[in-house]
């Protein structure tokens, strides 16, 4: 049972922000995995190009590229469309893409708040609606497709500083199980994934010196006394998308090594 419980084998999986940090792990999870195709998508071609050719070289499966900005509506249909141009079925949407935002309120601008808003709430919910004919596509009973949100630690805990980031991320955890019932009777599943500290480019700054005093005290303060890796993001994505998590729906899943418990 194990051999086929966790398996991807055969699947079609589109993850946004595949090109850096969580993305790209979890693309690269599916693909080890079993997955058949899986696209990553990002604005800079070149970084996206260069995880795809390295990602296909690591299992039987092809990690394609497909390069678009998910910070506009157009964006999000022209994205759309390319992969309507590829595939007639997806079986897993990852939207993963996302823009950390903060500072103090009183320096918030509008701009800073709708940029935000569009990239981590907007734009995942739009390309979901744009990919629903592709998630349909061979979506059964017994073989559901899945969409992953990403969410994030922020939308549980109390930031001053934080404000539109830890909104948007609230937000698409109040979406989840919305979407999870609307989509309930075409066979698509929907969850979130809320990370806690993990190595990316987007946290880069926190953890690039080792020998920081404050990354160390961060460090100390996770129940778990580290930041999350590819093991504990791509671990829980496959089981989402696999048969090991298929009577999930509707579900966030906090994947933070007990952050939320002590901050
Ligand atoms: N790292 C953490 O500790 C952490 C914790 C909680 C939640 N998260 C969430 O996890 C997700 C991934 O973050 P990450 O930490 O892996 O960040 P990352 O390493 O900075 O990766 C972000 C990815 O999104 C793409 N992207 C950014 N803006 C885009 C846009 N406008 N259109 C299309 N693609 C765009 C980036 O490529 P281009 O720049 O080339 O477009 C890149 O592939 C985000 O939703 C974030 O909020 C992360």
């Amino acid at each position: 049972m194990l051999e086929t419980l966790f398996s991807m084998r055969g699947k079609v999986c589109v993850v946004t922000g595949g090109s850096t940090g969580l993305g790209s792990y979890m693309a690269q999870g599916f693909l080890e995995a079993g997955a058949e195709r899986v696209y990553i998508t990002a604005r800079s071609a070149d970084k996206l190009q260069a995880k795809a050719e390295e990602l296909s070289a690591i299992a039987s499966g092809e990690c394609l590229p497909v390069v678009g900005d998910l910070s506009t509506l157009e964006g999000v249909e022209a994205l759309a469309a390319r992969l309507r141009d590829q595939e007639s079925f997806i079986d897993v949407l990852v939207n993963n893409a996302g823009l950390g935002t903060g500072g103090p309120f009183a320096q918030m601008s509008a701009d800073d708040w709708d940029r935000t808003m569009d990239i981590n709430l907007r734009s995942p919910l739009f390309l979901t609606q744009a990919l629903l004919d592709l998630l349909k596509g061979r979506a059964t009973v017994d073989a559901p497709s899945s969409v992953i949100f990403i969410s994030s630690v922020a939308a549980s805990e109390i930031y001053a500083h934080v404000m539109a980031y830890s909104t948007s991320k609230k937000a698409v955890e109040h979406l989840t199980p919305q979407l999870a019932l609307a989509f309930a009777d075409e066979h698509i599943r929907v969850n979130a994934i809320a990370p806690g500290r993990f190595y990316s480019e987007m946290t880069r700054g926190a953890w690039q010196d080792p020998e920081a005093e404050a990354y160390k005290a961060e460090l100390q303060r996770i129940p778990a006394h580290r930041y999350g890796d590819i093991h504990d993001i791509a671990g829980v994505a496959i089981m989402l998308c696999s048969r090991a998590g298929a009577y999930f729906t509707g579900e966030v899943l906090n994947v933070d090594g007990g952050h939320r418990l002590r901050r």
